[in-house]
C-alpha cells in the first residue's frame, strides 16, 4: 500500500502532467474513448455514422453544406482526423492559386479533403483520391458523389499509395501532376514523394501539400525536403484539426523541376 503521504506528494506531479498534456487527453477521449462506445452501442464504424449523419443532415449537391455538417459531426460529436476547416483553407487557397488540372490526392478517408479539392476545381480538372481502406472507401464513394460530384471529375482509386503512383501513367493516362495533397500514413510520405519523383510526373512547378507534418509528424520527409535541393518550401504553421491546443502543420513544397 502507498502511504498517503507519498500519494500526496506526487499530486503536484500528477497535476502538472494533467495540465500539460490536457489537449492530448482530450484527442484520445474524443478519438478513441467515444469512438470504441459508440462503435459497440451502434454495430457502425464511425466513417458510417458520420455519413449517416452528414446524409440527414446536409443539402445533396451543395458542397459547402457538406463540408460544414462534416466540421460540425467532427467538433461536436465525433473525432475524424479530416483535414478541418482551418488547415482546409490553407487547402483551398493553394488550390485557387494554382488551378490544378490534374491533382492526385493521397489518403481519401471520408472524402471530406476530396469534396473541398473537387470544389475549388477548374471546369475539366480531374482528382483521383487514394484510399487503401475498402470501408472508408465506401462511405467515401457516397459523399463524394452526394456532393454532387461524378465519376469524371474525381475518380476514387481503392488500393495503397504505393501500387497506385507507379500505375498512374500506363493506366490512369496522367502526363503530370499539378498538385498533390499527401495525407494518408505519415510512414509513407518520404516513399510516396520518392516514388512521385522517380515517375516523372512531377512538373516545375508542381505544387504538394503535406498534412500533419508536425504532429502526428514526418520528419524523415521535412529531412529530404530540405536535404534534396528539389523543393522550394515552407510550413503553414496551424492546430491539429477538430482540437485546439495541439500545434500542426502543413508543407507546402514546389517542385523546382528534375536535376
Ligand atoms: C488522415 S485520413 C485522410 C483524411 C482526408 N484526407 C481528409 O482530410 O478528409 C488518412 C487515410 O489514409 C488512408 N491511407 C493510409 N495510408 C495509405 C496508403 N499508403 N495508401 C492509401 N491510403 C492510405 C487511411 O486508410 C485513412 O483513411
Amino acid at each position: 500500500m502507498v502511504s498517503p503521504a507519498i500519494a500526496l506528494a506526487f499530486l503536484p506531479l500528477l497535476v502538472t502532467l494533467i495540465i500539460r498534456y490536457r489537449y492530448y487527453l482530450v484527442l484520445f477521449y474524443r478519438a478513441v474513448l467515444v469512438r470504441v462506445i459508440q462503435d459497440c452501442l451502434t454495430g457502425l464504424s464511425r466513417e458510417e455514422r458520420a455519413f449517416q449523419y452528414v446524409l440527414t443532415h446536409a443539402t445533396p449537391g451543395d458542397p459547402d453544406s457538406i463540408l460544414d455538417t462534416f466540421d460540425y459531426w467532427c467538433s461536436k460529436i465525433e473525432f475524424i482526423s479530416n483535414i478541418g476547416p482551418k488547415k482546409g483553407k490553407v487547402l483551398d487557397k493553394l488550390l485557387k492559386e494554382t488551378n490544378p488540372l490534374t491533382v492526385l490526392e493521397l489518403g481519401t478517408h471520408c472524402g471530406y479533403s476530396t469534396v473541398r479539392i473537387a470544389r475549388s476545381l477548374p471546369i475539366g480538372a480531374r482528382l483521383y483520391s487514394v484510399e487503401m481502406d475498402e470501408r472508408n472507401a465506401l462511405v467515401a464513394e457516397k459523399i463524394i458523389r452526394l456532393a454532387g460530384f461524378d465519376d469524371d471529375t474525381v475518380e476514387l482509386i481503392v488500393s495503397p499509395s504505393d501500387e497506385v503512383i507507379p500505375k498512374l501513367r500506363e493506366e490512369y493516362g496522367v502526363e503530370r501532376l499539378d498538385f498533390v495533397f499527401m495525407d494518408h500514413w505519415k510512414r509513407c510520405y518520404l516513399p510516396d514523394l520518392q516514388l512521385l519523383e522517380g515517375s516523372g510526373l512531377l512538373g516545375e512547378g508542381t505544387v504538394i501539400l503535406a498534412d500533419n507534418v508536425i504532429f502526428p509528424g514526418a520528419p524523415n520527409f521535412l529531412r529530404h525536403v530540405k536535404r534534396s535541393g528539389l523543393y522550394e518550401y515552407r510550413v503553414h504553421r496551424a492546430t491539429l484539426e477538430y482540437i485546439r491546443g495541439i500545434r500542426d502543420g502543413m508543407a507546402e513544397l514546389i517542385y523546382l523541376g528534375a536535376k
